[in-house]
């Protein structure tokens, strides 16, 4: 196939695809290390869709770094902060939106993906998240001394959550366009036969 023609055929199932969402938002789900924010900025640039990282915005929005929310206000005020910031951003335009790995797990933010958004959860192995979370110090869950045993009770606890998403995707030790591209192929898939 000539590049024009590939690059045809990808403009049309962008097209499929962004007419199956109708307006909708592509929110991505999963715990912390399942890649969202790496292959949401790239989803995002496939379908030509802004990307927003939600918990950039939490960020922004409180003028501390999430270690120095939960250190000064604790986890309480910062699940507060998230629901609201998620339901503004849902709130307004179309985009991919990656959310922190807690955020599903609060009803209000289930009930406004599932108005807003077509939901997909990047799901991963304990190994896979463990290697990936342990490249940085910045998440305050796991600022303890036993991380890997945390994120077996948080895979306990949110993987039965995550199963309301709209579709499932397994995010492997692959590089994250492949996992783009197959999030892709999916959602063409669907988008033609619904
Ligand atoms: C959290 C995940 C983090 C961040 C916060 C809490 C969680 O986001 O929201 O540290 O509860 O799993 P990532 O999933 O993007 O790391």
């Amino acid at each position: 196939m000539s590049k024009a023609q590939t690059s045809h055929r990808a403009s049309e199932k962008a097209a499929r695809i962004h007419e199956h969402l109708g307006g909708r938002s592509i929110v991505l789900i999963g715990l912390m290390g399942a890649g969202k924010t790496s292959i949401g900025r790239r989803l995002a640039a496939r379908l030509d869709l802004p990307f927003t990282d939600a918990d950039s915005e939490i960020e922004i929005a409180a003028g501390k770094t999430i270690p120095e929310i939960f250190a000064d206000h604790g986890e309480e005020h910062f699940r507060q902060g998230e629901s609201k910031v998620i339901e503004r951003l849902l709130n307004a335009e179309q985009q991919v939106l990656a959310t922190g790995g807690g955020a599903y797990m609060s009803a209000q933010t289930r009930n406004n993906v599932a108005e807003h958004g077509f939901c997909i959860w990047l799901r991963a192995e304990l190994d896979l998240l463990m290697k990936r979370v342990s490249r940085r110090n910045n998440r305050p869950l796991l600022m303890n001394t036993d991380p890997e045993e945390t994120m077996k009770r948080l895979i306990s606890e949110r993987h039965p959550v995550y199963t309301g998403a709209d579709l499932v995707i397994d995010s492997r030790d692959e590089p994250h366009d492949v996992i783009v591209g197959e999030i892709i192929d999916t959602l063409a898939e669907l988008a033609e036969h619904g």
